[in-house]
């Protein structure tokens, strides 16, 4: 077939290509934006494929704003970064009715005027990025990043079916035009999102926002596409030719060119409207299909926008107006005990099935004994749960009900009631001294060993797991290199192909890096960072195998702690023998490059300490971004400290780093010294 020159493309096919590319643009529009679909999966579905043989047979006719091309085949090595054509700020936000009324108040003073025009809008619990379209197609978009630089994430954005890769009328549309919008994940569409992870033996989502940046953030945008990611846009940065006079028409116009925008927005005349909204929106809030957590308050009128003026990370001109979390009563009626991989004993309140925001809730962590005793939670009490936006939720307190008989205190178990070995209690939490004869402490021992960062064995998940230690088949870690295709093709799903392709992981993950397979060991207090620190140090495992407990608290980052844990699981002899079994099976721990890492750690020795809360990331984000670069998180400010990253809100912390003459960086500091760092490390 000859078709590479564009002249002898029949004029008939030019025209159905056009005409399938509008239809299905059309189709999309109706079924992500207002769901509302004309036709059923199966027309679309042949539209689709029509419009593929078509760009097959002429692929000179593919073009990049084409609805087949949302998926890129290939993944990137990182993400490009982004200078904002805008700096993307956040808000200064409040609980508070009397703080809402305070910022009318000085908005009002401020312009001199009676009475002001807000536009009210749901606050989506997602990620914001920004858009930009030239000429009415897509052309980049990119996370908020520290707010002046982001992250090119345009592959990625592109996978998502509600946003427009083209531009409604687009000859009306003005040449460039640079949009904020945020990503989130519908509800029903978490829920079936994360018992799919759970069935596949991956660790599902704490909240529906994790799972958009989960989802955003990946290197391999067919990944983001098998996401159920949606958006919405709420804000119009800059165009050319006219600009609206208002927010309410900027976003009016928005959604005029076809994206999706709040459905539930309004224009308010006074603050009592204002707090109108809130109420209402809050009384909504669980029928909401989407999850928000506050309303955004923003002065209608640009002009009036442009007088208020910005600070540094937030406009003058709006705010967020947030609901309290979201707390129910009811009763506990056991206290039951979970072991977790480290051999930790977790209470957990079994509760009378409550609804909290639209999710029921049967069970709440009680964290350690010692909260169990300060609670005083007992059976049979009436408690307040709460659920703050995650899905695990917590027991916040007892409710006294004068006269009630209660139960007896909680006592906490002697044995462990997965294995029945004794337990012994370090601080405040309580561990099964059972280790690898705990099945619970073993599968979650098997489980780190195959994850991701440690030895990375495809298709070995949680579920695979447990089938696999409820079947006697793995007693310890070595035993995952005698399995035989015969054993997995006895257990539940496992069919020629998988059983095949496990074995193929298994026998791959033989040769592994040094800081892998430290991690993989599981060893108390060895996470991901220090597993790197003791393999950049003794570089094979049988030197970090002889090594006496002062040299390693010689090293720095190792205290006496992990000192301690490292000398004690070196000195078990049956970890010895299972090392020694991994070896005659053929597992190769690979030595590391030294001089690589070392140049790789730009944040190497760096101690950090966190306060307050950081808007664009969750602690454990933040942590786990310093050490990625071989910085360590602290927890209390000392001589030692090297910066003191302060979000809003920051606790003492903060005055002790300026008492000491620390370092102390804000959010954008903080972001901004990351992304240099990222930026020399790779
Ligand atoms: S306007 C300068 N409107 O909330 C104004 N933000 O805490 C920029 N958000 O970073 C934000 N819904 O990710 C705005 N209707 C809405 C929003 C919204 C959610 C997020 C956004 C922003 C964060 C600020």
């Amino acid at each position: 077939m000859s078709s590479k020159n564009s002249t002898e493309i029949p004029e008939s096919v030019l025209t159905r290509i056009r005409e399938l590319r509008e239809e299905i643009h059309h189709h999309d529009r109706l079924y992500y934006l207002k769901d509302q679909p004309e036709v059923s999966d199966s027309v679309y579905d042949q539209l689709f494929k029509e419009l593929q043989d078509l760009e097959e047979r002429f692929p000179n006719l593919v073009n990049p704003d084409s609805p087949t091309q949302r998926v890129a085949g290939v993944p990137l090595d990182k993400f490009e970064k982004v200078q904002h054509e805008y700096p993307m700020l956040s808000l200064d936000s409040h609980v508070k009715k009397e703080d809402v009324q305070a910022f009318d108040q000085r908005v009002r003073r401020e312009l001199d005027v009676e009475m002001v025009e807000y536009t009210v809008e749901p606050k989506y619990d997602g990620l914001s990025v920004e858009l930009v379209y030239d000429s009415g197609n897509f052309i980049r978009g990119s996370t908020r990043g520290d707010g002046r630089i982001g992250e090119n994430i345009t592959m990625n954005l592109r996978t998502i079916r509600a946003l427009p890769l083209q531009l409604l009328n687009v000859s009306a549309v003005p040449s460039q035009l640079v949009i904020r919008s945020e990503v989130y994940i519908p509800l029903k569409d978490f829920h079936a999102l994360n018992q799919r992870l759970t069935e596949e033996g991956e660790e599902p989502f704490a909240n529906p926002r994790n799972a958009a940046a989960g989802s955003l953030r990946q290197l391999d945008s067919r990944l983001t596409a098998s996401r159920p990611l949606t958006i919405t846009c709420y804000d119009l940065k800059l165009q050319q030719g006219d600009r609206p006079s208002s927010h309410w028409d900027a976003v009016s116009k928005i959604g005029e060119w076809g994206l999706p925008i709040p459905e539930h927005r309004q224009r308010c005349r006074s603050i009592d409207e204002v707090m109108a909204f809130h109420v209402d929106m809050e009384s909504q809030r669980d029928q909401l299909p989407f999850e928000i957590d506050g309303i955004v308050v923003k002065v209608d009128r640009y002009d009036w926008q442009q007088a208020l003026g910005e600070k540094s990370r937030s406009p003058r001109w709006a705010m967020a107006f947030k609901f309290p979390p979201r707390k129910e009563m009811t009763k506990v009626h056991r206290i039951m005990v979970s072991v977790g991989r480290t051999g930790a004993l977790t209470p957990i309140a079994m509760l009378n099935p409550v609804e909290i925001g639209g999710v029921t809730v049967s069970r709440a962590s009680l964290h350690n004994i010692d909260e169990v005793a300060r609670k005083d939670i007992r059976p049979g009490d009436t408690v307040k749960v709460e659920r703050a936006g995650d899905v695990i939720p917590d027991v916040v307190e007892r409710i006294d009900i004068p006269g009630e008989v209660r139960a007896e205190p909680f006592t906490p178990p002697t044995a462990c009631p997965v294995c029945q070995s004794h337990t012994i209690q370090e601080g405040p939490i309580l561990y099964c001294t059972g280790q690898t004869v705990c099945p619970a402490q073993l599968k979650g021992a098997l489980e780190l060993f195959a994850s991701k960062g440690a030895l990375n064995i495809d298709g070995l998940g949680k579920k695979t797991v447990a089938q696999l230690v409820d079947q006697g088949f793995v007693k310890d870690l070595a035993d995952f290199y005698t399995l035989t295709k015969d054993q997995l093709l006895s257990l539940e799903g496992f069919a020629e192909k998988s059983a095949t392709q496990l074995l193929a992981g298994i026998e791959k993950s033989k040769q592994v890096l040094l800081s892998r397979f430290i991690f993989g060991l599981g060893i108390r207090n060895v996470g991901v960072h220090i597993a790197q620190v003791l393999a950049r140090h003794f570089g094979s495992l049988a030197r970090l195998r002889k090594a006496e407990k002062e040299k390693l608290q010689q090293i720095h980052e190792i205290g006496p702690e992990i000192a301690a844990s490292v000398d004690s699981f070196f000195q078990e002899p049956q970890n010895l023998s299972v090392l020694q079994r991994m070896e005659e099976l053929g597992v190769t721990v690979e030595e590391l490059d030294t001089v690589k890492i070392s140049t790789d750690q730009p944040l190497a020795g760096k101690i950090f300490v966190l306060t307050g809360t950081l808007e664009g990331f969750t602690r454990p984000e933040a942590k786990q971004k310093v050490e990625s670069l071989g910085g360590r998180v602290t927890s209390s400010v000392s001589k030692q400290t090297d910066y003191v990253v302060a979000g809003t809100e920051p606790g003492s912390k903060l005055d002790k780093a300026q008492a000491l003459g620390l370092t102390v960086l804000d959010e954008a500091g903080f972001s901004a010294l990351l992304v240099e760092n990222v930026s020399s490390a790779s």
